[in-house]
């Protein structure tokens, strides 16, 4: 096992690839912590994997200060973050509203924040920690209809990369995973004859599976990775070359 004994928070821990990561380190040894808003949920995934749940909503940050303090009697420290959490509302320029811009940004992109600014300080009292954010190609390439959701990918690469230098001299570690098109509940609402497009552009010619995301993080999160910091990790069978 390459995680025992570690603490780690999974931010949307209740979806597609936060449950798969849930599950995923908790066969690695790691104790779990389900954070996810959605309340059902995230009490279904803590149970099966034997973890914490916490129904919480990372663009709150009074939720996430009661989250981390929860952690923390719970636990004493917190080893990895994961920042995994975020939603899409999709609509072109010209019709986009404040509310999909605003909602999608205080989730992708504050929320990232948040969640991290109010765990580091525990990090830094350890001398140790990795931050593992969930970036997206689209945060680099754009993509059509996305201008709210692309700003907020691309900031949390601009994000990741701060930090990265900011706690690297605390032995904080921080990186990026950037999936492409994963099958998951995020990609089951878009329409068929997209996702077929989307597959001919791809090197593989198919869509990843949340594992294909979540072996990137585990491997972050181990020992393994102890002199990467600051990397963002394509995870995208190719699309973005
Ligand atoms: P998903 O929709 O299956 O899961 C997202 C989870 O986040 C859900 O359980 C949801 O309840 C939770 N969540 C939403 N708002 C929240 C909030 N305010 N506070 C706490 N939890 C919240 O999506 P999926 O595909 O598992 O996405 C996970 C991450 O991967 C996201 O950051 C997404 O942007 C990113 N990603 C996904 C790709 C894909 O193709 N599925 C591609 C690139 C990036």
């Amino acid at each position: 096992m390459k995680l025992a004994g570690k603490v780690v928070i999974i931010t949307g821990g209740a979806g597609g690839i936060g449950k798969e990561a849930s599950v995923c380190f908790a066969n690695e040894g790691a104790h779990v912590v389900v954070v996810d808003c959605d309340p059902q949920q995230v009490e279904k995934v803590a149970n099966e994997v034997n973890g914490l749940g916490l129904a919480v909503d990372v663009s709150r940050r009074d939720q996430v200060d009661w989250m981390v303090s929860e952690v923390i009697n719970r636990y004493g420290k917190i080893d990895v973050l994961i920042n995994n959490a975020g939603i899409t509302m999709d609509a072109t320029l010209v019709k986009m509203t404040q509310e999909q811009w605003d909602r999608v940004i205080s989730i992708n992109q504050t929320g990232v924040f948040h969640c991290t600014q109010a765990v580091v300080p525990h990090m830094i009292r350890e001398g140790a920690g990795r931050i593992i954010n969930t970036s997206s190609i689209v945060g680099r390439m754009g993509n059509f209809g996305q201008t709210n959701y692309a700003a907020s990918k691309a900031a949390v690469i601009a994000m990741t990369q701060t930090w990265a230098k900011e706690l690297g001299r605390k032995g904080i570690l921080v990186n990026a995973v950037a999936p492409g098109f994963i099958v998951t509940p995020m990609t089951e609402k878009m329409p068929e004859s997209i996702l077929q497009g989307m597959k001919e552009k791809i090197a593989l010619r198919r869509l990843g599976q949340p594992r294909d995301v979540v072996n990137v993080y585990v491997f972050l999160a181990s020992d393994e990775a102890s002199y990467i910091n600051g990397a963002v990790i394509p995870v995208d069978g190719g699309l973005s070359i």
